[in-house]
């Protein structure tokens, strides 16, 4: 087994939301100072890496992935100082920070941006900028030079007045799209990684990196466009730059692939590119988009998560590429509520999901709070809402002929605030995470579900992660076996065995409130199970997780 499986394969990354994890300071919103103060509870845990939402300046249209200054600390979230004071606090604790690089487009108030709009031709071609008709107007705009659709709904394009031109920009018309056919736009960005390498900081993670290359004449089709700049044209050739030029060739990195494909995935992580260290790719949560559609409803389609897990886990091992583990980011709506029953299994709905991931091969990630098993929000009116996304989406959907309680029930079930409520820390009013007013509400059931209750319990679901995280660096066969997906345990069942050197490991997963069958594990001895008493041979018990290990 190679080195950069025990590497990679060894370490836990815990993803903090930054405005949601702990406020120092009484604004009520989460800072840099905040998760100085909650090292320790990171330390014990276990995890290794800490990745971090961007702090940066940024007028957060979009919470911090609109950037505005890549070398500055947003105030709302502390000063340099406190940067390097939780450096050198985590570093003390055996734990690297992982920062979160959104490249693919800054803040239409970065200087870049501003400066193009004051008509500079060097900034200009920063961006993706296209001439418009003669004579429009801004009630007149005409034609956008495609019909792609911004990932947050409407058009990809918008007109700007003072150039009559279109800017680009996939997300929200604050967020301008980069040039990277730019050189110099690329020589930047190399740049802002060494001014952070500087600061200490040596693993990444790289914002919808994947959509960094444009194709050339600007097409339109039927589609949405997404075909036509995911896994773009030039984006090996540019993630090699990138990874050259910003000396972090062997790094800890980590890309976000959006819609993209197991043959890029392998080309974005095999070793011998020199490109990212592992890829976050998504289709295994689309599985309950009823169409392939975000904001319609189904349930989850266990068939396809089983087909999707095994293509993607026995793939990447055969090209020799690198898989990020995870169900739940601050994208994502918590995925105990999504994928399992909170109502009336979650403990083991919220143990279930760590345990299929967590012993895969991979490199297992954690979002703030699925540790504690905090579930969906429990939001009653849109106006409780923040994202920029949800409120868009709110209309489109009643555009589209649902009614608006049909509206606010999908946001509900969809929602990014669904995993983006405050964590939480205790039971009192605001959780812990806060003295003042919460940016976003908590959830109610933070009385039940915080993380002072998880650690005072040996059997919480705190403590189970804490031995999934534990076995991982313990074992070998999790951190660098093989996998292979098995059949023949009942249709909601997913199972795999992992393989190294005659050592074997089984992992049954029932997803369901339904015994499952399951298969036979003679011989074996428990690795773990989040039953007291584990399945008997026969049978798997409702949401059941459970591991055996021949050695
Ligand atoms: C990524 C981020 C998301 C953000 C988008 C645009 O998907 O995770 O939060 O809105 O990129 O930067």
């Amino acid at each position: 087994m190679n080195s950069r499986a025990r590497q990679l394969g060894t370490k836990v990354v815990y993803q903090i939301y930054i405005r949601s994890f702990c406020d120092s300071d009484g604004d009520g919103t989460g800072d840099l100072r905040g998760i100085t103060l909650k090292l320790d509870y990171l330390k014990d845990l276990g995890v290794d890496i800490v990745w971090i939402t961007p702090f940066f300046v940024s007028p957060q249209n979009d919470n911090g992935y609109d950037v505005a200054d890549y070398r500055a600390i947003d105030p709302r979230f502390g000063t340099m100082e406190d940067f390097e004071e939780l450096a050198r606090e985590a570093r003390a604790r055996g734990i690297e920070l992982m920062l979160d690089m959104v490249f693919n487009h800054t803040s239409t108030e970065h200087e870049w941006f501003q400066k193009a709009l004051a008509g500079d031709p060097k900034y200009l071609a920063y961006y993706k900028f296209v001439d418009a008709e003669p004579g429009a107007t801004a009630e007149n705009p005409g034609e956008p030079p495609t019909n792609w659709e911004s990932k947050f709904g409407g058009n990809a394009w918008a007109y700007e007045p003072r150039l009559n031109k279109w800017y680009l920009h996939l997300f929200h018309l604050t967020q301008a799209d980069l040039d990277w056919d730019n050189p110099a736009v690329r020589a930047e960005l190399a740049d802002v990684l060494r001014f952070w390498q500087d600061k200490g900081v040596s693993c990444f993670r790289f914002d919808v990196v994947n959509l960094i290359s444009k194709p050339e004449g600007w097409p339109s089709d039927e589609t949405d466009g997404k075909h036509f700049y995911s896994d773009g044209p030039r984006v090996h050739e540019y993630l090699q730059e990138m990874v050259r030029e910003g000396g972090i060739d062997g790094n800890v990195t980590v890309g976000e692939m959006s819609a993209t494909s197991l043959e890029n995935c392998i080309r974005y992580t095999n070793p011998a590119n020199h490109e990212m260290a592992m890829v976050f790719n998504f289709h295994h949560l689309k599985v309950d988009y009823a169409g392939g559609d975000k904001w319609e409803l189904m349930e989850p389609d266990i068939d396809a998560l089983r087909t999707l897990f095994r293509t993607w886990q026995e793939g990447m091992t055969a090209g020799g590429g690198w898989n990020s583990l995870f169900w739940s980011n601050h994208d994502q709506p918590r995925p105990n509520s999504r994928f399992g029953d909170t109502d009336r299994y979650w403990y083991e709905s919220s143990t279930l999901l760590p345990t299929c991931t967590h012993l895969m091969r991979g490199t297992p990630y954690i979002y703030q709070g699925e540790e504690i098993g905090q579930t969906i929000t429990d939001f009653t009116s849109i106006a409780q809402y923040r994202d920029v996304e949800s409120l868009n989406y709110y209309q489109i959907i009643q555009e589209r002929g649902h009614t608006p309680e049909e509206a606010f029930e999908i946001v509900h079930a969809r929602s990014r605030d669904d995993g983006r409520t405050p964590m939480a820390w205790d039971a009192s009013e605001n959780a812990g995470f806060t003295t003042g007013t919460p940016w976003l509400g908590l959830n109610a059931n933070h009385v039940q579900i915080n993380a002072e209750t998880e650690m005072a319990d040996p059997h919480s679901v705190r403590a189970y992660f804490k031995r999934l995280i534990a076995l991982r660096k313990a074992e070998p066969v999790i951190s660098e076996g093989d996998i292979r997906f098995v059949d023949g345990a009942g249709d909601k069942v997913i199972a795999y065995e992992r393989t190294l050197d005659g050592t074997r490991v089984l992992v049954q997963c029932n997803f369901s409130g339904q015994e499952q069958q399951a298969l036979p594990t003679d011989g074996g001895e428990l690795l773990i199970a989040n039953y007291d008493s584990p399945s008997a041979q026969e049978t798997l018990h409702p949401w059941e997780a459970v591991a055996h290990i021949w050695r």
